[in-house]
């Protein structure tokens, strides 16, 4: 398809709400667009002395993105911030220093929490970084959604009652993209 998009689950829970959010909203797009999840499970704590000689996963993540016509990041929120494991997936991609792949790839910022801020403060944190690191990310509508029962239905589609919300921000997303790589 014509839009290759990197999506970024920020758990690396099996059962995690985040990633069956993932794989549901990415069933909302149109085909012209194509959705693959990166693994980050696999990576290396971030070490800058591995800048020179950085692992076979590292190197895997940065082509993913780099191929990428945008990114949509599902992220968890851990202690009212990012969870670790995606705070170190993108500082990975970020280096070595000059070297980033993550600048001018449009972004969607989504998260899922059963609290009830849904992983706002988490998403703010994530927004702050990208900014830094030259990502254009929209800006509405935003997307802090609570789990509870029903979201999904037996499936693991969008059950009625949010879809015209999640419907709405991936026409909105999809816009953002392309208004980016046109
Ligand atoms: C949490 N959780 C949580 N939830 C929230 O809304 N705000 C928070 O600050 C935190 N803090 C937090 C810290 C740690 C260490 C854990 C393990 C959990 C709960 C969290 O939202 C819940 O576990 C979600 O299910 C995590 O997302 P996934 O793994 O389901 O995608």
């Amino acid at each position: 398809s014509q839009y290759q998009i990197a999506v970024v689950v920020g758990s690396l829970r099996k059962d995690s709400f985040n990633r069956k959010l993932a794989n549901a909203m990415v069933k909302l797009a149109p085909p012209e667009f194509s959705f693959k999840q990166v693994q980050i499970s696999d990576l290396p704590l971030y070490n800058q002395d591995d800048d020179a000689n950085p692992a076979e996963s590292v190197k895997r993540l940065k082509a993913e993105i780099t191929a990428a016509q945008g990114l949509l990041f599902f992220t968890a929120e851990y202690n009212r911030s990012i969870p670790g494991v995606l705070k170190n997936a993108i500082d990975h991609a970020s280096r070595p220093y000059g070297q980033s792949v993550w600048a001018g790839k449009p972004a969607g910022v989504l998260g899922a929490s059963i609290g009830a801020i849904g992983t706002s403060m988490a998403q703010q944190h994530l927004r702050n970084v990208l900014a830094y690191l030259d990502v254009p990310t929209l800006g509405q509508p935003e997307a802090f959604i609570q789990v509870k029962d029903g979201l999904f239905d037996e499936v693991g589609n969008i059950s009625a009652d949010s879809k015209e919300f999640l419907q709405n921000w991936i026409n909105r997303y999809v816009a953002w993209v392309k208004k980016h790589a046109d």
